[in-house]
């Protein structure tokens, strides 16, 4: 008996030092296969409901407000009309915007910063159920900001915010949010830039992101912005723009991230703000289409473009243009604005309580042409704007 016993105990003692041999692979391989089809589960969950959201925010006629300057971006704007970068001034700005008479006619979604998702508007209400009863998805940045890119060129950044981002976005998710927004920031410089190393860094941050955000009911807006800054042609940010896309999606594919739940947010396909020569919309309407088309797949929903410092008047035309073209991109190619949202909306409002409605005006006329633009329906100077440029060289959002 005794014999027997020490037999079997010497047995399972070299079964367990040949599993602790073999141990640490396998369970690394099955944790790994559990894990990921967990993930998967996860992602799978939420499916139909990204799809949704997505086609819901390119629903045609609709774009995206963005309203998620940093707290420091939006003091720049507020000390820009003399008016006091407090919490207070903030919650008024954004609740003049939120309140606009059937701004959701226009508006499909809000993209906040994390202060405005939780704040409530001055009369009590959480901006989050303001918005729903506008008909305005709320949604959240999730990035936290450009960091130099270590190796890279001077001007080269890298955008953080990947840490526990599963579990930010399953919070932001509780509040309300349903989209999310991730800037990586990319420029073209005669010497070289964007490096294969910005390259690969923001393609693969966005990635990440996307699939992070994903996991917890959040639609990636996916965003390579490629800055204006710059005296390159038409053609090269043409290039350049087709290396970016083409970097993202490929490092979309690689994480597994569920297209039909996404959006894309790029740049236009403009020349460098400092460029010498001249380009009409149709030029850029063309050059734009060209380059999505030889990039983004069929499956992404909506293309909703990002401003970065052009006219509200021009952000508009070009839009109407490419959406007044033949294409094949089966994508709703709309707006997703910042400055050329607000911009003559912020002035009309200028801080003062007895200015709400002109600035609820002069806010809804630019909401009013993006949403013409959209279909292909905006005649040029119809609505009150900025036919000024507003690109700032170095932008920082
Ligand atoms: P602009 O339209 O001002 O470029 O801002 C849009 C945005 O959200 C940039 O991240």
């Amino acid at each position: 008996m005794k014999f027997t016993f020490a037999i079997v105990a010497a047995l399972l003692g070299q079964a367990s030092a040949f599993s602790s041999f073999i141990g640490p692979q396998a369970s690394v391989r099955q944790q790994g296969s559990r894990r990921s089809t967990n993930l998967k589960m996860s992602q799978a969950q939420y499916r139909d409901e990204l799809a949704k959201t997505a086609a819901a925010i390119a629903s045609p006629g609709k774009g995206l407000m963005a309203v998620d300057e940093s707290t420091k971006t939006i003091g720049k704007r507020l000390e820009g009309i003399g008016v006091e970068n407090s919490e207070e001034n903030r919650q008024a700005y954004r609740g003049m915007l939120f309140t606009a008479p059937n701004a959701g006619d226009y508006v499909s979604g809000a993209i906040m910063y994390e202060e405005t998702l939780f704040q409530n508007h001055a009369d009590g209400e959480p901006f989050v159920d303001k918005l729903n009863k506008a008909g305005i998805i709320p949604g959240i940045k999730v990035d936290m900001g450009l960091q130099p890119l270590p190796g890279g060129h001077p001007v080269e950044t890298w955008c953080t915010g990947l840490d526990g981002l599963v579990e930010r976005a399953a919070k932001y998710y509780a509040q309300g949010a349903r989209f999310a927004k991730w800037r990586a920031v990319l420029q073209i410089t005669p010497d070289g830039c964007p490096t294969a190393a910005s390259l690969q860094e923001n393609a693969w941050g966005l990635a990440r992101y996307a699939a992070a955000v994903q996991e917890s009911g959040l639609v990636p807006i996916v965003e390579p912005e490629i800055l204006m800054d710059g005296s390159h042609d038409l053609a090269t940010t043409m290039k350049v723009q087709k290396q970016v896309l083409a970097t993202v999606y490929k490092a979309l594919a690689d994480n597994d991230v569920y297209l039909p739940g996404t959006l894309l947010k790029p740049s236009m396909t403009v020349p460098g703000a400092d460029f010498e020569g001249k380009v009409t919309p149709e030029e850029v309407a063309a050059a734009t289409i060209a380059t999505l088309e030889a990039t983004v797949p069929p499956a992404v929903p909506g293309i909703t473009f990002l401003s970065g410092g052009l006219s509200e008047e021009d952000a508009s035309i070009y839009l109407n243009c490419m959406n007044s073209v033949e294409r094949k991109g089966p994508w709703s190619l709309t707006f997703s604005y910042g400055r050329a949202l607000q911009q003559s909306a912020l002035k009309a409002w200028g801080g003062k309580a007895d200015c709400i409605k002109a600035g609820q005006d002069a806010f809804l006329a630019r909401a009013q042409a993006n949403s013409e633009a959209n279909l292909g329906k905006y005649k040029a100077g119809s609505q009150p704007g900025e036919a000024s440029s507003l690109f700032v060289a170095g932008y920082k959002y």
